[in-house]
């Protein structure tokens, strides 16, 4: 249940200033108000960063939920036909177990970073049908019970609402028509852990949109079907330009209405950069409004149940590296510093307006 959160103030009545001060600090986080309102916080990690303590210091303090920005991936986890390298995602649970927080995997199902073995391959769409099989039920099956959420499918639609031609879908696909790849893919996830939230997520379907009518149109009949789909996940990688509010609520709401959640599982508000990297305060700014807005959207929906940014610290964003002249898209500068997004998060998730 959410309610309004209300800051403790238990501590601020301790005679010691220096103890008040901290119980505000520690009260103020973005995870202690998102544990108030009954939803996840969350963001995208590396374990490689985990031994620099300001990483695993702000991550721990700030968040409730972590995901594997590319450890559970299809090449990094199934490097070869028969070898699974889970060391680097078993470190991000073993993170999250110790500090109380939840697990999102992403993703089993991508046209992207796949191995070479997979990629350089001659496959019949039963071997596909079966290695697909396989790869889903080891992982889901390794991590059952401490991934609560999968990304199965990633990205499988294009912008025009046609279904995306990858090698799981046409080509040469694991000889199932359409999306019924998806709808595999879904049921050998749900049959390996029956308790694990499954989505489909992707990236420009946020509002109404041809792309987000062809996705809502797959879940209302995979519903209707009782396919085991249990929310879409919404990526959100924006930009500081006003957004279509009212079109993302229409769009949350026509999904939530079928029975599902809804997740931002990679939000990122990128803005231009000079060559150091830096943004100017202005930029910064509009930034925030655009954080502040997205996440008061989601607490409106009491069926959008997470939120997460693609990262935390502007110091291992994945913008300057994909999105030229941009960057500076996270909550937290590279030096740790919490940015005016960051405030903005915080009074969006303390019902401010
Ligand atoms: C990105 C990672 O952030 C990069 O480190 C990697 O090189 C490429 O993938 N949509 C997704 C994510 O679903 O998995 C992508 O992550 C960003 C776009």
């Amino acid at each position: 249940m959410r309610h309004h959160p209300a800051i403790d103030c238990f501590c601020m009545r301790l005679p010691f200033l220096a103890v008040a001060a901290v119980c505000i600090l520690s009260a103020q986080s973005l995870r202690s108000l998102a544990d108030e309102r009954g939803i996840h916080f969350g963001a995208a990690v590396a374990p490689s960063h985990f031994s620099e303590t300001a990483y695993a210091s702000v991550l721990a303090r700030e968040f409730n939920q972590v995901e594997p920005e590319n450890a559970m991936k299809f090449g990094p986890i199934h490097p070869a036909p028969d070898t699974y390298n889970f060391a680097p995602a078993d470190a991000i649970v073993a993170f999250a177990q110790a500090h109380g927080m939840a697990v999102r995997g992403h993703t089993l199902v991508w046209h992207n970073q796949r191995p070479a073995w997979l990629t350089g391959g001659t496959f019949t769409p039963d071997q596909l049908f079966s290695i697909l099989q396989d790869h889903i039920k080891k992982v889901v099956g390794h991590y059952a019970g401490k991934v609560y959420a999968w990304d199965v499918v990633n990205e499988a639609f294009e912008s025009d609402g046609t279904l995306r031609k990858t090698m799981w879908s046409h080509a040469p696909g694991i000889g199932l028509e359409g999306a019924g790849y998806i709808e595999q893919a879904l049921k050998w996830a749900h049959d390996t852990d029956p308790k694990a939230l499954l989505f489909y997520n992707d990236f420009s379907a946020e509002t109404v949109n041809q792309k987000s009518d062809a996705i809502f149109k797959m879940a209302e009949d995979f519903k209707s079907r009782g396919v085991p789909l249990d929310g879409i996940g919404m990526q959100m990688h924006i930009s500081s330009k006003p957004q279509p509010l009212p079109g993302i609520e229409a769009n949350m709401k026509r999904i939530t209405d079928l029975g599902l959640q809804v997740q931002i599982t990679e939000l990122d508000v990128k803005l231009p950069v000079d060559a150091s990297g830096e943004a100017t305060p202005a930029w910064l700014e509009a930034q925030a409004k655009v954080y502040r807005d997205i996440v008061a959207l989601c607490l409106k929906n009491p069926r959008c149940t997470a939120i997460q940014t693609w990262g935390f610290t502007d110091k291992y964003s994945w913008i300057p590296g994909s999105s030229k002249g941009n960057g500076a898209a996270l909550e937290f500068d590279a030096a740790y510093q919490p940015k005016p997004a960051y405030t903005a998060i915080l009074s969006a998730l303390e019902g401010r307006p």
